[in-house]
């Protein structure tokens, strides 16, 4: 089975054509276009220019990542398109693509849930097995998701303010660092001292499993305000200090979690996966990693390319769902907002911004 899979939820235009074949899945083009620099001069993503950019980007895109694949449209079993969560300009760019293509050919197509891509993807890469536990960190989402199989997802915590790649921008674009933040604090942080300001480790210690970054960020800016005029020491300490209070939140969190399943007695669960933007950090994937093998588990991490934003995770998701769910239809209309766990209640403030995953 071969998909062409298709991303434009965000700020990446991204194509893909995967296979699955014998031993499992296969990557036969993988293109991304990233829009970091058209949004950097606002500091953020611009919904309106964002779905401008999908629609003069995605057509190339698709051919480039048919051409890469040496694949012809007979050679497609499948089409696979984001249709939420994320900004609605941008889904609506991918998904009326997809049902183009689709009534153009006769090929079908399925509407993927963004966060579904991201939940799978350890079994593209690793041929992880179910079920495992997934830290899911972005710009838009952080959640924990017990994945036990196709389309069986349970939120286990999530955000009840800012995503933690949200807290990341946000602390870079007050320290005037460049957007996205994550990178930039990270950099700064390696001179920094950690331990210089004490931040506030919001719902640590309690038996609270969901995450809060608001105090953290407010905690940075009174600082921040306070030393004004920043050195570049200052700038680096209060990025250390930032950085160590996350990867103490995300330890705390990692750990309660990771009880929870051994207290539980769920000893088939030993799997960590973290996916998602802020993964890229190494100072969070060494915690992690750390958390995991005290309690006997592994962390799996898939490769940079594909914790962030990809239309391979889209495809892969469609080739995990072919067996049992039928293609979408003509009908069909993306969702700005889209919970993976449908019966997890909505908590007050979480994914405010609710665009980015
Ligand atoms: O998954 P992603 O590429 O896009 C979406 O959110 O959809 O994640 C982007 C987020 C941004 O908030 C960015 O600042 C953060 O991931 N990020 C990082 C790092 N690299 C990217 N955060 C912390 N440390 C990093 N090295
Ligand atoms: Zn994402």
């Amino acid at each position: 089975m071969r998909v062409l899979g298709i991303e434009t939820s965000c700020d990446e235009t991204a194509a893909a054509v995967v296979e699955r074949s014998a031993d499992g899945g296969r990557i036969l083009s993988n293109c991304v276009h990233s829009q970091i620099a058209d949004h950097a001069a606002f500091g953020g993503v611009v919904p309106e220019i964002a779905a401008r950019s999908h629609l003069s980007r995605l057509d190339g895109l698709i051919s480039r990542a048919m051409e890469d694949a040496h694949c012809g449209w007979s050679d497609i079993d499948a089409i696979a398109v984001t249709a939420g969560p994320g900004l609605i300009g941008g889904l609506l760019t991918g998904v009326m693509t997809a049902k183009a293509l689709s009534a153009a050919t006769g090929i079908p197509y399925h509407a993927i849930n963004h966060l579904e891509g991201h939940a799978l993807t350890p079994r593209l890469t690793h041929g992880l097995a179910f079920p495992y536990l997934l830290l899911l960190v972005s710009g838009g989402h952080t959640q924990f998701v017990e994945v036990r199989s196709v389309g069986d997802y349970r939120r286990l915590a999530t955000t009840i303010d800012d995503a933690l790649g949200e807290a990341f921008d946000k602390t870079a674009k007050l320290l005037s660092l460049g957007y996205p933040g994550g990178p930039q604090v990270e950099q700064a942080a390696g001179t920094g001292d950690p331990q210089r300001f004490d931040f506030p480790r919001p719902l640590s210690g309690k038996d609270e499993v969901n995450f809060s970054f608001s105090g953290l960020k407010t905690a940075v800016r009174q600082t921040a305000n306070r030393l004004a005029p920043l050195s570049d020491a200052d700038v680096a300490d209060i990025c250390a200090s930032f950085q160590l209070a996350i990867t103490d939140i995300l330890r705390d969190r990692t750990q309660k979690m990771i009880r929870h399943f051994d207290d539980a007695h769920e000893t088939h669960i030993r799997a960590l996966v973290v996916a998602g933007g802020v993964a890229a950090n190494k100072a969070i994937r060494s915690a992690l990693e750390q958390v995991a093998a005290e309690h006997g588990w592994k962390l799996v991490a898939p490769p940079l390319e594909l914790c962030t934003d990809n239309a391979a995770m889209i495809a892969w998701a469609a080739i995990e769902r072919a067996d049992g769910f039928p293609p979408s239809g003509p009908e069909l209309a993306p969702r700005s907002r889209w919970p993976l766990d449908e019966r997890a209640s909505g908590l007050i403030g979480s994914g405010k911004r609710g665009v980015k995953a």
